[in-house]
Protein backbone atom coordinates (compact mmCIF):
# COMPACT_ATOMS: atom_id res chain seq x y z
CA UNK A 1 0.00 0.00 0.00
CA UNK A 2 1.87 3.10 -1.51
CA UNK A 3 -1.15 5.28 0.79
CA UNK A 4 0.64 7.34 3.39
CA UNK A 5 -2.66 7.92 4.78
CA UNK A 6 -2.27 3.92 5.70
CA UNK A 7 -0.54 3.03 8.46
CA UNK A 8 -0.18 -0.79 8.70
CA UNK A 9 -0.95 -2.94 11.29
CA UNK A 10 -3.98 -2.95 13.22
CA UNK A 11 -5.58 -5.43 14.93
CA UNK A 12 -9.46 -6.45 13.79
CA UNK A 13 -10.66 -9.36 15.44
CA UNK A 14 -6.78 -11.53 15.75
CA UNK A 15 -5.77 -10.20 11.97
CA UNK A 16 -3.64 -7.88 11.34
CA UNK A 17 -4.94 -5.38 8.74
CA UNK A 18 -4.15 -1.90 7.23
CA UNK A 19 -7.11 -0.41 8.30
CA UNK A 20 -9.21 -1.03 12.15
CA UNK A 21 -11.87 -2.49 10.06
CA UNK A 22 -13.22 -4.62 7.12
CA UNK A 23 -15.52 -3.82 4.75
CA UNK A 24 -18.22 -7.04 4.33
CA UNK A 25 -20.70 -5.91 2.45
CA UNK A 26 -22.79 -3.37 0.71
CA UNK A 27 -25.54 -2.98 3.17
CA UNK A 28 -27.67 -0.11 1.98
CA UNK A 29 -28.03 2.44 -0.70
CA UNK A 30 -30.85 5.53 -1.33
CA UNK A 31 -31.84 8.18 -3.73
CA UNK A 32 -33.18 11.41 -2.97
CA UNK A 33 -36.36 12.28 -5.65
CA UNK A 34 -38.93 15.30 -5.61
CA UNK A 35 -41.92 13.04 -5.87
CA UNK A 36 -41.58 11.07 -2.14
CA UNK A 37 -45.04 9.11 -3.31
CA UNK A 38 -44.38 8.44 -6.81
CA UNK A 39 -41.19 6.63 -6.40
CA UNK A 40 -42.33 4.78 -3.17
CA UNK A 41 -44.81 3.35 -5.79
CA UNK A 42 -42.02 2.08 -7.99
CA UNK A 43 -40.28 0.75 -5.71
CA UNK A 44 -43.06 -0.70 -3.46
CA UNK A 45 -45.69 -1.44 -5.53
CA UNK A 46 -43.45 -2.67 -8.67
CA UNK A 47 -40.08 -4.12 -7.38
CA UNK A 48 -41.75 -5.24 -4.05
CA UNK A 49 -39.76 -3.11 -1.40
CA UNK A 50 -41.28 -3.19 2.25
CA UNK A 51 -41.63 0.31 3.64
CA UNK A 52 -40.13 -0.32 7.28
CA UNK A 53 -40.47 3.57 8.57
CA UNK A 54 -41.44 6.39 7.39
CA UNK A 55 -39.01 9.47 8.56
CA UNK A 56 -39.76 13.26 8.78
CA UNK A 57 -37.28 15.69 7.54
CA UNK A 58 -38.71 18.43 8.56
CA UNK A 59 -36.68 19.55 11.03
CA UNK A 60 -35.88 23.27 11.48
CA UNK A 61 -36.22 26.72 9.83
CA UNK A 62 -34.11 26.01 7.16
CA UNK A 63 -36.19 22.77 6.54
CA UNK A 64 -39.72 23.76 7.29
CA UNK A 65 -42.42 22.59 5.14
CA UNK A 66 -44.23 25.85 4.41
CA UNK A 67 -40.35 26.43 2.95
CA UNK A 68 -39.86 23.09 0.78
CA UNK A 69 -42.33 21.05 1.09
CA UNK A 70 -43.15 17.52 2.66
CA UNK A 71 -40.31 15.98 4.54
CA UNK A 72 -41.47 12.58 4.05
CA UNK A 73 -38.90 10.04 3.27
CA UNK A 74 -39.23 6.14 3.29
CA UNK A 75 -36.58 3.50 4.68
CA UNK A 76 -37.58 0.49 2.70
CA UNK A 77 -36.03 -3.42 2.76
CA UNK A 78 -36.28 -6.61 1.11
CA UNK A 79 -35.35 -8.60 3.31
CA UNK A 80 -34.74 -8.57 7.36
CA UNK A 81 -32.11 -5.65 7.43
CA UNK A 82 -34.41 -2.36 8.37
CA UNK A 83 -33.45 -0.99 5.28
CA UNK A 84 -31.43 -1.84 2.13
CA UNK A 85 -32.96 0.99 0.06
CA UNK A 86 -33.99 4.53 1.04
CA UNK A 87 -35.80 7.70 -0.69
CA UNK A 88 -35.62 10.43 0.77
CA UNK A 89 -37.48 14.00 -0.19
CA UNK A 90 -34.66 16.09 -2.30
CA UNK A 91 -35.86 19.55 -1.83
CA UNK A 92 -35.77 19.27 1.91
CA UNK A 93 -31.92 17.41 2.04
CA UNK A 94 -30.94 20.24 -0.61
CA UNK A 95 -32.37 22.73 1.94
CA UNK A 96 -30.19 22.12 4.73
CA UNK A 97 -27.36 24.42 4.93
CA UNK A 98 -24.32 24.24 3.22
CA UNK A 99 -25.78 21.80 0.70
CA UNK A 100 -26.03 24.82 -1.89
CA UNK A 101 -22.41 24.00 -2.55
CA UNK A 102 -22.83 20.44 -3.56
CA UNK A 103 -23.25 19.39 -6.98
CA UNK A 104 -26.64 19.64 -8.41
CA UNK A 105 -26.52 16.52 -9.40
CA UNK A 106 -26.44 14.93 -6.54
CA UNK A 107 -29.00 12.41 -5.79
CA UNK A 108 -27.32 9.62 -4.07
CA UNK A 109 -28.48 10.04 -0.44
CA UNK A 110 -25.79 7.18 0.44
CA UNK A 111 -23.12 4.14 -0.04
CA UNK A 112 -23.25 2.15 2.80
CA UNK A 113 -21.27 -0.68 3.86
CA UNK A 114 -21.38 -3.61 6.71
CA UNK A 115 -18.30 -4.33 9.02
CA UNK A 116 -18.76 -6.53 11.09
CA UNK A 117 -18.20 -5.27 14.88
CA UNK A 118 -19.24 -2.12 16.82
CA UNK A 119 -15.07 -1.58 17.11
CA UNK A 120 -14.77 -1.80 13.82
CA UNK A 121 -17.16 0.92 13.00
CA UNK A 122 -15.80 3.20 16.79
CA UNK A 123 -11.91 2.72 15.79
CA UNK A 124 -12.76 2.94 12.43
CA UNK A 125 -14.26 6.52 12.77
CA UNK A 126 -11.74 7.48 14.61
CA UNK A 127 -8.75 6.66 12.08
CA UNK A 128 -11.25 8.37 9.78
CA UNK A 129 -11.23 11.66 11.59
CA UNK A 130 -7.69 11.90 11.47
CA UNK A 131 -7.25 11.59 7.60
CA UNK A 132 -8.09 14.87 5.24
CA UNK A 133 -11.92 13.55 5.18
CA UNK A 134 -15.11 14.99 5.76
CA UNK A 135 -16.56 13.43 8.53
CA UNK A 136 -20.74 13.67 7.97
CA UNK A 137 -21.63 12.50 11.46
CA UNK A 138 -21.50 9.53 13.49
CA UNK A 139 -23.24 7.65 16.36
CA UNK A 140 -26.23 5.90 16.01
CA UNK A 141 -29.55 6.34 13.79
CA UNK A 142 -33.36 5.97 14.58
CA UNK A 143 -34.59 4.05 13.02
CA UNK A 144 -32.79 1.02 11.99
CA UNK A 145 -30.58 1.26 15.13
CA UNK A 146 -27.08 0.90 12.96
CA UNK A 147 -23.67 2.21 14.67
CA UNK A 148 -22.17 4.17 11.76
CA UNK A 149 -20.07 6.85 10.74
CA UNK A 150 -20.28 8.49 7.65
CA UNK A 151 -17.50 9.97 5.50
CA UNK A 152 -17.71 11.44 2.43
CA UNK A 153 -15.98 10.27 -0.62
CA UNK A 154 -15.00 12.17 -3.79
CA UNK A 155 -17.75 14.25 -5.90
CA UNK A 156 -19.93 14.21 -2.61
CA UNK A 157 -20.99 10.72 -2.57
CA UNK A 158 -21.51 10.07 1.40
CA UNK A 159 -20.59 6.58 2.36
CA UNK A 160 -21.40 5.15 5.74
CA UNK A 161 -19.63 2.32 7.82
CA UNK A 162 -22.13 0.97 9.88
CA UNK A 163 -22.53 -2.40 12.03
CA UNK A 164 -25.99 -4.15 13.93
CA UNK A 165 -28.55 -2.77 11.69
CA UNK A 166 -31.88 -3.74 13.14
CA UNK A 167 -33.46 -7.27 11.78
CA UNK A 168 -37.21 -7.40 10.74
CA UNK A 169 -38.97 -10.41 11.53
CA UNK A 170 -42.02 -12.44 11.08
CA UNK A 171 -44.30 -10.30 12.12
CA UNK A 172 -42.70 -7.77 9.36
CA UNK A 173 -42.57 -5.13 12.41
CA UNK A 174 -40.17 -2.59 12.94
CA UNK A 175 -38.89 -1.48 16.65
CA UNK A 176 -41.60 0.90 17.64
CA UNK A 177 -40.89 4.80 18.69
CA UNK A 178 -40.54 4.52 22.71
CA UNK A 179 -37.31 2.41 21.73
CA UNK A 180 -35.69 5.21 19.55
CA UNK A 181 -35.69 7.26 22.44
CA UNK A 182 -31.89 7.41 23.23
CA UNK A 183 -30.11 9.23 20.97
CA UNK A 184 -25.80 8.68 20.10
CA UNK A 185 -24.38 11.83 18.16
CA UNK A 186 -20.76 10.24 18.73
CA UNK A 187 -19.64 6.76 19.22
CA UNK A 188 -20.40 4.99 22.25
CA UNK A 189 -17.78 3.91 24.93
CA UNK A 190 -17.04 -0.24 24.78
CA UNK A 191 -18.34 -2.75 25.45
CA UNK A 192 -21.60 -1.58 24.55
CA UNK A 193 -24.62 -3.44 26.24
CA UNK A 194 -26.18 -5.76 23.43
CA UNK A 195 -29.37 -5.40 21.55
CA UNK A 196 -31.20 -7.97 23.46
CA UNK A 197 -30.23 -6.21 26.94
CA UNK A 198 -31.65 -3.44 25.34
CA UNK A 199 -35.16 -5.29 23.99
CA UNK A 200 -35.30 -6.45 27.39
CA UNK A 201 -35.01 -3.14 29.07
CA UNK A 202 -37.82 -1.52 26.83
CA UNK A 203 -39.69 -4.55 28.18
CA UNK A 204 -39.10 -4.19 31.69
CA UNK A 205 -40.49 -1.00 31.48
CA UNK A 206 -44.22 -2.36 29.69
CA UNK A 207 -43.40 -0.80 26.44
CA UNK A 208 -45.62 -2.26 23.98
CA UNK A 209 -43.26 -3.54 21.74
CA UNK A 210 -45.62 -4.90 19.08
CA UNK A 211 -46.68 -0.82 18.22
CA UNK A 212 -43.84 -0.61 15.32
CA UNK A 213 -44.39 -0.01 11.60
CA UNK A 214 -45.97 -2.88 9.76
CA UNK A 215 -45.82 -2.91 5.18
CA UNK A 216 -48.78 -3.77 3.79
CA UNK A 217 -48.70 -4.52 0.22
CA UNK A 218 -52.27 -3.78 -1.63
CA UNK A 219 -51.43 -5.44 -4.24
CA UNK A 220 -53.58 -8.92 -5.00
CA UNK A 221 -50.69 -11.78 -4.93
CA UNK A 222 -51.01 -13.71 -7.95
CA UNK A 223 -47.86 -14.54 -9.21
CA UNK A 224 -46.35 -18.09 -8.67
CA UNK A 225 -42.68 -17.19 -7.86
CA UNK A 226 -41.14 -20.52 -7.01
CA UNK A 227 -44.33 -21.98 -5.74
CA UNK A 228 -44.90 -19.49 -3.55
CA UNK A 229 -47.66 -16.15 -4.67
CA UNK A 230 -46.25 -13.05 -4.75
CA UNK A 231 -47.68 -9.76 -6.54
CA UNK A 232 -44.91 -9.42 -8.70
CA UNK A 233 -43.22 -12.30 -10.41
CA UNK A 234 -40.06 -11.68 -9.34
CA UNK A 235 -37.97 -11.48 -5.85
CA UNK A 236 -35.17 -8.84 -4.78
CA UNK A 237 -33.23 -10.85 -3.01
CA UNK A 238 -29.76 -8.85 -2.90
CA UNK A 239 -28.77 -5.32 -3.58
CA UNK A 240 -25.84 -3.79 -5.41
CA UNK A 241 -23.85 -3.35 -7.74
CA UNK A 242 -23.93 0.93 -7.32
CA UNK A 243 -22.42 2.13 -10.15
CA UNK A 244 -21.28 5.50 -9.91
CA UNK A 245 -20.12 8.36 -12.70
CA UNK A 246 -16.42 9.58 -11.53
CA UNK A 247 -14.40 13.36 -12.29
CA UNK A 248 -11.10 11.63 -11.21
CA UNK A 249 -9.91 7.88 -10.91
CA UNK A 250 -7.34 8.19 -8.76
CA UNK A 251 -9.21 10.45 -6.40
CA UNK A 252 -11.90 7.65 -6.23
CA UNK A 253 -9.25 4.85 -6.15
CA UNK A 254 -7.63 6.66 -3.32
CA UNK A 255 -10.77 6.45 -1.37
CA UNK A 256 -12.52 3.25 -2.34
CA UNK A 257 -9.28 1.36 -2.55
CA UNK A 258 -7.14 2.99 -0.65
CA UNK A 259 -9.27 4.36 2.58
CA UNK A 260 -12.20 1.74 2.98
CA UNK A 261 -9.94 -1.20 1.73
CA UNK A 262 -12.61 -2.23 -1.32
CA UNK A 263 -10.61 -4.68 -3.71
CA UNK A 264 -10.31 -3.59 -7.41
CA UNK A 265 -11.38 -7.05 -9.54
CA UNK A 266 -11.15 -5.93 -12.50
CA UNK A 267 -10.54 -2.66 -15.28
CA UNK A 268 -12.70 -2.74 -18.66
CA UNK A 269 -11.61 0.45 -21.07
CA UNK A 270 -14.70 0.39 -23.18
CA UNK A 271 -14.79 3.21 -26.38
CA UNK A 272 -12.04 4.81 -24.65
CA UNK A 273 -13.07 5.21 -21.27
CA UNK A 274 -11.93 3.44 -17.92
CA UNK A 275 -14.12 1.55 -15.86
CA UNK A 276 -13.08 0.28 -12.60
CA UNK A 277 -15.17 -2.36 -10.57
CA UNK A 278 -14.24 -2.98 -6.52
CA UNK A 279 -15.57 -5.62 -4.14
CA UNK A 280 -15.93 -6.21 -0.62
CA UNK A 281 -16.21 -9.68 -0.36
CA UNK A 282 -16.85 -12.83 -2.98
CA UNK A 283 -18.76 -10.70 -5.86
CA UNK A 284 -17.21 -9.37 -8.17
CA UNK A 285 -17.92 -5.98 -7.97
CA UNK A 286 -20.36 -4.23 -5.58
CA UNK A 287 -18.77 -0.75 -6.49
CA UNK A 288 -18.44 0.45 -10.46
CA UNK A 289 -16.95 3.88 -11.36
CA UNK A 290 -17.57 4.86 -14.87
CA UNK A 291 -16.07 8.52 -16.37
CA UNK A 292 -19.05 10.82 -16.02
CA UNK A 293 -18.23 11.18 -20.00
CA UNK A 294 -20.50 7.93 -20.53
CA UNK A 295 -23.46 9.12 -19.10
CA UNK A 296 -24.46 11.30 -21.81
CA UNK A 297 -22.86 8.64 -24.25
CA UNK A 298 -25.28 6.12 -22.67
CA UNK A 299 -28.32 7.97 -22.80
CA UNK A 300 -28.41 7.90 -19.33
CA UNK A 301 -30.19 10.91 -17.02
CA UNK A 302 -27.89 14.00 -16.43
CA UNK A 303 -29.64 14.42 -12.93
CA UNK A 304 -27.64 12.40 -10.90
CA UNK A 305 -23.67 10.98 -10.54
CA UNK A 306 -25.70 7.34 -10.20
CA UNK A 307 -24.72 5.54 -13.54
CA UNK A 308 -27.16 2.27 -11.93
CA UNK A 309 -28.11 0.89 -8.89
CA UNK A 310 -28.08 -3.47 -9.00
CA UNK A 311 -31.09 -5.45 -7.75
CA UNK A 312 -30.25 -9.09 -8.08
CA UNK A 313 -33.53 -11.36 -8.34
CA UNK A 314 -34.10 -15.03 -7.41
CA UNK A 315 -33.37 -16.66 -10.90
CA UNK A 316 -33.01 -15.97 -14.56
CA UNK A 317 -36.91 -17.12 -15.30
CA UNK A 318 -37.56 -14.60 -12.50
CA UNK A 319 -35.44 -11.65 -14.89
CA UNK A 320 -37.27 -12.56 -17.70
CA UNK A 321 -40.41 -12.40 -15.88
CA UNK A 322 -39.83 -9.10 -14.19
CA UNK A 323 -38.72 -7.60 -17.44
CA UNK A 324 -41.92 -7.93 -18.73
CA UNK A 325 -43.80 -7.20 -15.66
CA UNK A 326 -42.12 -4.01 -15.62
CA UNK A 327 -42.76 -3.05 -19.42
CA UNK A 328 -46.11 -4.32 -18.99
CA UNK A 329 -46.90 -1.59 -16.23
CA UNK A 330 -45.13 1.06 -18.60
CA UNK A 331 -42.13 1.32 -16.93
CA UNK A 332 -39.22 2.75 -19.13
CA UNK A 333 -37.13 0.16 -19.89
CA UNK A 334 -33.03 0.23 -21.26
CA UNK A 335 -30.51 -2.53 -22.41
CA UNK A 336 -26.70 -1.27 -21.99
CA UNK A 337 -23.98 -3.65 -23.90
CA UNK A 338 -22.53 -6.19 -21.17
CA UNK A 339 -19.16 -5.26 -21.78
CA UNK A 340 -19.74 -2.17 -19.28
CA UNK A 341 -20.63 -4.76 -16.78
CA UNK A 342 -18.21 -7.59 -16.54
CA UNK A 343 -19.13 -10.54 -14.28
CA UNK A 344 -23.09 -10.05 -13.94
CA UNK A 345 -25.51 -12.46 -16.27
CA UNK A 346 -28.34 -11.03 -18.12
CA UNK A 347 -29.47 -7.68 -16.93
CA UNK A 348 -32.17 -4.78 -17.81
CA UNK A 349 -32.79 -0.93 -16.75
CA UNK A 350 -35.53 -0.31 -14.90
CA UNK A 351 -35.99 3.25 -14.96
CA UNK A 352 -37.41 5.12 -11.89
CA UNK A 353 -40.05 8.12 -12.64
CA UNK A 354 -36.86 10.59 -12.03
CA UNK A 355 -34.66 8.70 -14.24
CA UNK A 356 -32.51 6.80 -11.80
CA UNK A 357 -31.55 3.37 -13.56
CA UNK A 358 -32.39 0.04 -11.39
CA UNK A 359 -30.05 -2.49 -12.83
CA UNK A 360 -32.33 -5.84 -12.38
CA UNK A 361 -29.99 -9.02 -13.07
CA UNK A 362 -29.83 -12.69 -12.03
CA UNK A 363 -26.17 -13.93 -11.56
CA UNK A 364 -22.97 -12.26 -10.24
CA UNK A 365 -19.51 -14.02 -10.66
CA UNK A 366 -17.65 -14.99 -7.48
CA UNK A 367 -13.88 -14.66 -6.51
CA UNK A 368 -12.31 -17.50 -4.52
CA UNK A 369 -9.84 -17.61 -2.75
CA UNK A 370 -7.03 -16.25 -4.63
CA UNK A 371 -8.82 -13.49 -5.89
CA UNK A 372 -9.07 -13.88 -9.13
CA UNK A 373 -12.27 -13.10 -11.60
CA UNK A 374 -12.84 -15.62 -14.22
CA UNK A 375 -11.24 -14.84 -18.05
CA UNK A 376 -13.08 -13.15 -19.88
CA UNK A 377 -12.73 -15.73 -22.77
CA UNK A 378 -14.60 -18.39 -20.33
CA UNK A 379 -17.55 -15.84 -19.78
CA UNK A 380 -20.77 -16.39 -20.72
CA UNK A 381 -21.55 -14.14 -23.87
CA UNK A 382 -24.28 -11.61 -22.89
CA UNK A 383 -26.48 -10.11 -25.94
CA UNK A 384 -28.88 -7.54 -23.70
CA UNK A 385 -30.81 -7.22 -26.82
CA UNK A 386 -31.85 -11.09 -27.13
CA UNK A 387 -32.02 -13.22 -24.21
CA UNK A 388 -32.37 -16.84 -24.54
CA UNK A 389 -35.06 -19.24 -22.60
CA UNK A 390 -32.93 -20.87 -20.88
CA UNK A 391 -29.29 -20.87 -19.40
CA UNK A 392 -26.77 -23.99 -18.97
CA UNK A 393 -25.28 -23.07 -15.54
CA UNK A 394 -22.42 -21.82 -14.84
CA UNK A 395 -19.78 -23.13 -11.43
CA UNK A 396 -20.87 -20.33 -9.50
CA UNK A 397 -24.37 -19.86 -10.55
CA UNK A 398 -26.76 -19.98 -7.63
CA UNK A 399 -23.51 -19.09 -5.43
CA UNK A 400 -22.95 -16.12 -3.26
CA UNK A 401 -24.78 -14.20 -0.64
CA UNK A 402 -28.50 -16.10 -0.31
CA UNK A 403 -31.26 -14.84 0.72
CA UNK A 404 -32.57 -15.88 3.97
CA UNK A 405 -36.13 -16.59 4.90
CA UNK A 406 -39.00 -16.57 2.98
CA UNK A 407 -39.10 -14.64 -0.10
CA UNK A 408 -42.50 -13.17 0.71
FE1 LIG B 1 -27.59 4.50 6.37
Amino acid sequence: MNDPKINAGFNVGGLRLERPFKIRRLGHFGVNVVDIPRAAKFYCDLLGFAVSDPINFNRDEHTAIEKVGSGLGYFMRHGTDHHSFVIFPLRVVNARPGRDKWPKDMTINQITWQVGTLREVVEGNRWLSEMDLQINRTGRDNPGSNWHTYPIGPGYHINELYYGIEQVGWDGLSKPAPMHEKHYMKPPDLPHRSEFAEVQTAMDKSVDIRTGYRHIDPNPEKYDVGGVLLARPFKVERIGPVRIFYDDIDKELAFYRGTLGLVVTEEVVWKGHRCVFLRANNEHHSLALYPRALRRELGLSEHTTLMAFGMQVGSYEQLRAAKEFLGGKGVTLKSLPAELFPGIGHSVLAIDPEGHAIQLYDYMEQIGWDGKPRPVTQRRKIDNENWPDVLEPLGDSYCGETFLGPIG
